[in-house]
């Protein structure tokens, strides 16, 4: 295991505790301590290593190839590990990065390294620091041949789902393991923000206490659409967790700021939007998410200007004019599952354009498989409706989850209850971005006959853009093969 990091620790521990012969290498040495100190105060066996020479030749020692497991920050420093191991690596050895890496880099490196017939599986590991410890979700990519002969070994470590089928799959060819990994990231991030919103509205737009609070998120993860979500399930335990020096409520320690280094700006959430906006894939909801995230950052770094701009605006979030709370709670929880649905429909039709590009030709459900346990976005309500849709499709794939029937029944009959909650948190100035992008994504997806209408005249007026006409078949790429001389034909028609 190469980086002894929280991740890295915890697969340590966890693959020691299932027999593995495990050799540790990080050069931060208080990692290694606490990973020594940790496995010893468990009862299990792990050694370190100070030298990738030393390392790489216990890990092969009379065993033939070894299995390299990289949990370590993505980029450059992934590239100096490789290089500074490469010398001691041979033909047959794999190399597994359970980083969140990018999948540009994971394909440059399989390519150079296969040149030596060096082995990389690019693979996603999700579930956060404490699956780790107890088995994560894994999707691992890479040649076929590779997956095969380690599925056995990631069976045996991965969470399982309620049936206890392991939560991995062979993702597919290349780098499409972390591809999925970030798309599941970008849900996760469409996921964090609808629910953060709701947690507002809960707290402010209706006064309950977070104690109340953490009741209602816990019998949404009881019953209903939205049960064995795991964020909603941690969303309960975390508002009970109880600040130790002020006795208060641990979350109102928490600054608004969601941290996003803009120096390390590559990561997996912004690679989600990034490839949105390079695939054309209006993937709204996750897009606006990170967009709020962004700008909690931005505002909170500039404290005064924030200050100076919400004394003019004086807008304050306030009570929801409802009469009854339960009822509204009630459709919170349906706004909330529509939402949900409408960032797995995004993920989904992204990995779908990506796949198409790169011909991956994945399994949709192996991918619903990863997503039942062990990572953050499992939420069975909607992965079983999404996992039922898959099945009902040739080769378990479709180019437009909107389009299918089921899915299409299921967010038509939530659509009203997020309207009147987004209609609601307007008039009292509560936060609904993700919430409120997911109507309207729902909206101008299902509409035959959008606005832009006008803008792809206005576009033609002043820049010759060129338009469709309606009565022309839609055509992909643009096809566009009708100017206007919209000023000289001004007044031409008397209506
Ligand atoms: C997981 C998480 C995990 C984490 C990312 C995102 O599946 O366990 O997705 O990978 O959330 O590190 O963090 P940033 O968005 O801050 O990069």
């Amino acid at each position: 295991m190469l980086g002894l990091g929280s991740m890295g620790a915890g697969m340590c521990l966890l693959l020691a505790e299932h027999g593995y012969q495990l050799f540790g290498f990080d050069p931060n040495q208080g990692s290694v301590k606490k990973l020594l100190h940790d496995s010893k105060a468990a009862g299990l066996s792990v050694e370190v290593q100070s030298s990738y020479e030393q390392l790489c030749k216990q890990v092969k020692d009379g065993h033939g190839p070894g299995l390299f497991i990289l949990s370590t920050p993505h980029g450059p420093a992934v590239d100096k590990l490789l290089k500074e191991m490469r010398p001691h690596l041979d033909r047959g050895d794999i190399i597994v990065d359970c980083g969140n890496e990018h999948w540009e880099s994971t394909e440059r490196r399989q390519q150079e390294l296969s040149k030596d017939g060096i082995h990389l599986i690019g693979c996603g590991v999700s579930g956060g620091y404490q699956s780790a410890r107890s088995g994560p979700s894994f999707s691992p990519g890479g040649e076929a041949e590779v997956l095969d002969k380690l599925m056995p070994f990631f069976k045996g470590i991965a969470a399982k789902d309620r049936q206890g089928r392991p939560c991995v799959r062979p993702v597919g060819p290349g780098s499409s393991g972390h591809y999925v990994k970030m798309v599941h990231n970008g849900i996760e991030q469409g996921m964090l923000s609808v629910l953060s919103e709701g947690w507002f509205i809960l707290v402010h737009g209706l006064g309950l206490s977070y104690p109340a609070v953490a009741d209602v998120f816990a019998s949404w993860n009881r019953d209903g659409p939205l049960h064995d979500c795991f964020l909603i399930g941690i969303a309960a335990d975390g508002l009970q967790a109880r600040n130790p020096e002020g006795g208060g409520f641990e979350v109102d320690v928490v600054r608004d700021k969601v941290v996003q280094d803009v120096e390390d700006s590559e990561g997996t959430g912004n690679w989600a939007c990034e490839e949105a906006m390079a695939l054309h894939m209006p993937a709204a909801t996750i897009v606006t998410a990170h967009m709020f995230r962004y700008a909690s950052a931005y505002a909170s770094d500039r404290k005064e200007n924030r200050e100076a701009a919400s004394g003019v605006a004086a807008l304050k979030p306030g009570r929801l004019r409802v009469q009854s709370r339960d009822d509204f709670v009630a459709l919170l929880q349906r706004a909330t599952y529509f939402s949900f649905l409408c960032c797995f429909v995004q993920g989904m039709d992204l990995l779908r354009a990506k796949d198409r590009d790169r011909g991956w030709g994945l399994d949709y459900t192996d991918i619903m498989q990863l997503w039942r346990g062990g990572c953050i976005i499992q939420a069975d309500g909607v992965v079983d409706l999404l996992d039922d849709m898959y099945k009902r499709h040739e080769r378990h794939r479709t180019d437009d989850v909107l389009a299918d029937s089921e899915v299409a029944k299921e967010l038509s009959s939530q659509y009203s209850a997020a309207k009147q909650v987004v209609l609601e948190a307007v008039r009292a100035d509560l936060y609904v971005p993700a919430v409120s992008q997911s109507l309207e994504y729902y909206k101008y997806m299902t509409s035959t006959a959008l606005p832009t209408q006008f803008m792809e005249a206005q576009l033609d007026y002043f820049g010759e853009h060129m338009f469709d006409t309606w009565d022309e078949p839609p055509g992909e790429p643009r096809t566009g093969s009708h100017h206007y001389e919209w000023k000289a034909a001004r007044g031409k028609v008397d209506e």
